[in-house]
């Protein structure tokens, strides 16, 4: 395969974060520029992909523990990167994703205790070397975040998924963990404060790019 051309850039943070919102504005920042982009997302982003989403985000939280989570997410993770993900960089086209391996990294190497180390050897075999070009991360207290998913879920009448439902110590861990990954990858990490309005995060975005 030719060397890749198009840029992948991820978004991460605890839940309610507002990165939906932001990899939209990026979408129509780059497309204005001429730039080809395609949004997706983790887990998901293909069908069979999806299929293991609704595995993991319904039903019962002892549903699954922290290895077998990794090991969901990993199969999901790489269908998407060599169906979807790899074959839009190599075209050139930019891809926006919502979430990937720095999920894997804090939710289940950190917040569920399983080590990064343990995510990071599972990493390198599902997907070798590959990981984003540039990673934002979205910094908000997790009180804060937390609020805004409940009142979103409400607004919507759905009730919490599976990682919703755990406690606000568990957010407070993948809190921490987001901060000191933008500590462990200097050089693909930029952490950007989720708690000012939308028009001051897409401006701290943009000058990123
Ligand atoms: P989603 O509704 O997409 O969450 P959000 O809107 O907050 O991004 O649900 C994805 C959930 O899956 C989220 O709670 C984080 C979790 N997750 C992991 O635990 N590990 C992972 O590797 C990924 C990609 C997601």
């Amino acid at each position: 395969m030719t060397a890749q051309k198009g840029k992948f850039i991820t978004f991460e943070g605890g839940e309610g974060a507002g990165k939906t919102t932001q990899i939209q504005l990026l979408k129509d920042h780059l497309q204005s520029k001429g730039i080809d982009v395609i949004t997706t997302r983790e887990p998901g982003g293909t069908p069979g992909a999806e299929d293991v989403r609704d595995l993991l985000k319904n039903g019962d939280l002892s549903k699954w523990d922290g290895t077998a989570e990794a090991l969901l997410l990993y199969a999901a993770r790489h269908d998407h990167v060599e169906k979807i993900i790899k074959p839009a960089l190599h075209k050139g086209t930019w891809v926006l994703c919502d979430r990937f391996s720095d999920s894997s990294l804090v939710y289940q190497g950190v917040a569920r205790d399983l080590g990064v180390e343990k995510i990071t050897q599972l990493h390198e075999w599902a997907l070798g070397n590959f990981y984003p070009d540039l990673t934002f991360v979205f910094d908000i207290p997790p009180q804060k975040s937390r609020s805004r998913q409940q009142q979103r879920n409400q607004q919507a009448d759905i009730p919490d998924d599976r990682f919703e439902q755990l406690a606000i110590d568990f957010h407070q861990k993948i809190y921490e963990g987001y901060i000191s990954l933008t500590k462990l990858f200097p050089d693909r990490c930029v952490l950007i404060d989720a708690t000012r309005n939308v028009h001051e995060v897409k401006e701290q975005i943009h000058s990123n790019i």
